[in-house]
């Protein structure tokens, strides 16, 4: 089968075309990694014309001979829907998951995105704290989350408090609540480590001053996620934009009920 006549590659492709319209893909901002069932890599392994090998930055062993699709460095969101080919690529781990090689795709020459260390050190929590269930891992730069950053704490109880209160679903979608790292250079390993240490315990890590990344099952969950995430923080910018303080808001005891009724569990250290 062609690659992009497979369902998991359309699926791919509109996830990331609907990140543009949302607004959270600047020129080559954010970038979308997927990691590939066996039974994909089988569909559509018959159009792989394998290139050189490349060192990844960072070691990844529990990834090992694994395939992911990555969207290009440099390349934009923008583009994906109308040249795939050119846009995003089909990589292929080594032995030690310390080495990566294209595929298929990008076609007009290029590599994966700059954050490749930090998607696959994230990929790689997540396959050990979720037993393989999470495939994708998804960078965006959306506004409000951003804008955040510069008003709050940098601490996690304080953002995962603040994007809970602003709308009544976000503890039942995110309920292990969110991570913050500090400011740091985006691309390499050291910002991969962090990230992919706040991983072991939350789906989302917000960039200060830069981001966020999420983790989730298929593309319908992680981009729902970001959504969600984001949604909420729009609702805290116009909240904070009106008043200094809010009038009243939902309380610790109301997130108790709420965890109750639709079978979550909280973390107590997010509700005093
Ligand atoms: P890439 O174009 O290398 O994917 O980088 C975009 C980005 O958002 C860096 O954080
Ligand atoms: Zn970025």
């Amino acid at each position: 089968m062609k690659v992009l006549d497979a369902e998991f590659v359309k699926g791919y492709i509109r996830m990331a075309n609907d990140g543009w319209e949302q607004g959270w893909h600047e020129r080559n901002g954010g970038n979308l990694t997927y990691r590939m069932k066996p039974e994909e890599v089988a569909q559509v392994k018959e159009n792989f014309a394998p290139k050189e090998w490349m060192p990844i930055g960072t070691s990844v062993p529990r990834l090992a001979g694994e395939y992911f699709m990555a969207t290009g460095s440099g390349k934009y969101f923008r583009n994906v829907i109308i040249k795939p080919e050119e846009s995003f690529a089909i990589i292929e781990l080594d032995d030690k998951g310390e080495n990566y090689r294209i595929v298929w795709g990008l076609s007009g020459g290029g590599r994966p995105t700059s954050e490749l260390p930090s998607h696959l050190m994230n990929h790689e929590v997540k396959v050990i704290a979720t037993g393989g269930k999470h495939r994708v891992i998804y960078h965006a730069h959306p506004a409000n989350v951003i804008a955040m950053t510069f008003v709050l704490p940098l601490e996690d109880k304080v953002f995962t408090r603040e994007l809970w209160e602003m709308a009544t679903e976000c503890p039942v979608v995110f309920p292990d609540g969110v991570g913050v790292v500090p400011w740091m250079v985006p691309g390499g390993r050291d910002i991969a480590v962090a990230t992919s240490e706040l991983m072991k315990k939350y789906d989302v890590a917000i960039w200060a001053h830069h981001g966020i990344f999420v983790s989730g099952e298929d593309f319908d969950l992680t981009f729902g996620l970001m959504h969600t995430v984001e949604k909420s923080a729009e609702i805290f910018v116009k909240v904070r934009s009106m008043a200094p303080e809010k009038r009243q808001t939902i309380t610790s005891q109301d997130f108790r009920d709420l965890a109750r009724d639709f079978n979550v569990t909280l973390p107590e250290e997010f509700l005093d």
